[in-house]
């Protein structure tokens, strides 16, 4: 009877352990690279949802330009020192006269182009590739940036898939 019980607690006691490695190793482990914690709590679920300010007012050169752009801090200023949206976080590092040290959430390595402009032009909206960024919050990635997931698209809209397309 009593080794019997030692038996089925060894049984329990492995596969506790077996179930706990086989989740770490199924979990996202790069989750804080996905959505890492920023300087500041920017929030686009305020202003891009409730108060419906146009991405490309913000993002002012993702459809001309390869690179979609950030905000300066002098461009949030002309909204809040004003109608008593003061924000002292914001009013220091316009003080100190630096810039907001955003962290990246989607980012390529340096041998990879990607142009914003023929993109946007070709009418593909920017939730295509960063999801509802107005619901997603904190923002996190909401691809994986992986080759074969510019390729998968390029092949179903028949774009070039030749390598020196996105390899300079
Ligand atoms: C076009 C006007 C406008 C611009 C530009 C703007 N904001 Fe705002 N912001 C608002 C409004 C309106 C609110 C208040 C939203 C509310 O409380 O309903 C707000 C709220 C905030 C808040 C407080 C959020 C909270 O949780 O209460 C922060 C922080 C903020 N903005 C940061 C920024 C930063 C950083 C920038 C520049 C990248 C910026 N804002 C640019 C209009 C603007
Ligand atoms: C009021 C200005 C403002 C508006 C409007 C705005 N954004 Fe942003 N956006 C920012 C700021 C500031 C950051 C940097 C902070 C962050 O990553 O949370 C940012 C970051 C991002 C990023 C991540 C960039 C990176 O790689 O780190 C994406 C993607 C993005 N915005 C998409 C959008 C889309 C899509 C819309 C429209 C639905 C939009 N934004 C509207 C100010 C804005
Ligand atoms: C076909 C996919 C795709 C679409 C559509 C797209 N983006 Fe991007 N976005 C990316 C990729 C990929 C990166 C990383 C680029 C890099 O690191 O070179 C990125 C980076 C960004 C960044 C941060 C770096 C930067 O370029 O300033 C912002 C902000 C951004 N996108 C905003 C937008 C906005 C706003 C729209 C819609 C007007 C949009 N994107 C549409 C794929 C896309
Ligand atoms: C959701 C679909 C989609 C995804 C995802 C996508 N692309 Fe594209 N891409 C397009 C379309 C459509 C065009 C064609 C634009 C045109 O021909 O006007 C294009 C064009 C391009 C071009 C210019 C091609 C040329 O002939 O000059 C480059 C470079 C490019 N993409 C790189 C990338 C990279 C790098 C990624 C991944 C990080 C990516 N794309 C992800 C749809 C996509
Ligand atoms: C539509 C865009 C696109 C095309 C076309 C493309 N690549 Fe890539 N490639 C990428 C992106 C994006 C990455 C970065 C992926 C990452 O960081 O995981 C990449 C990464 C790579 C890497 C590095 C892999 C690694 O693990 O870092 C190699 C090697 C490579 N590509 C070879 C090629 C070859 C060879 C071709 C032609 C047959 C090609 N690529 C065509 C987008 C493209």
């Amino acid at each position: 009877m009593k080794k019997s019980w030692l038996i089925g607690g060894f049984v329990v006691a492995v596969g506790a352990i077996v179930t706990g490695v086989a989740m770490l190793y199924s979990l996202p482990l790069d989750f804080s690279e996905r959505a890492p914690v920023q300087p500041l709590m920017f929030s686009h679920k305020l202003h891009a949802g409730v108060d419906g300010i146009h991405c490309l007012f913000c993002h002012r050169y993702a459809a001309k330009s390869p690179v979609a752009g950030l905000p300066a801090v002098s461009f949030c200023m002309t909204c809040h020192p004003r109608f008593g949206l003061e924000i002292k976080e914001l009013e220091a590092y316009v003080r100190d006269r630096k810039p907001i040290p955003w962290v990246r959430v989607y980012s390529l390595p340096d041998h990879v182009y990607f142009p914003h402009m023929m993109h946007i032009r070709a009418g593909l909206v920017c939730a295509t590739c960063h999801g509802d960024v107005t619901a997603i919050e904190p923002l996190t990635r909401f691809v994986d940036l992986k080759m074969g997931w510019c390729l998968g698209c390029h092949r179903q809209k028949k774009v070039s898939i030749d390598c020196w397309t996105c390899h300079v």
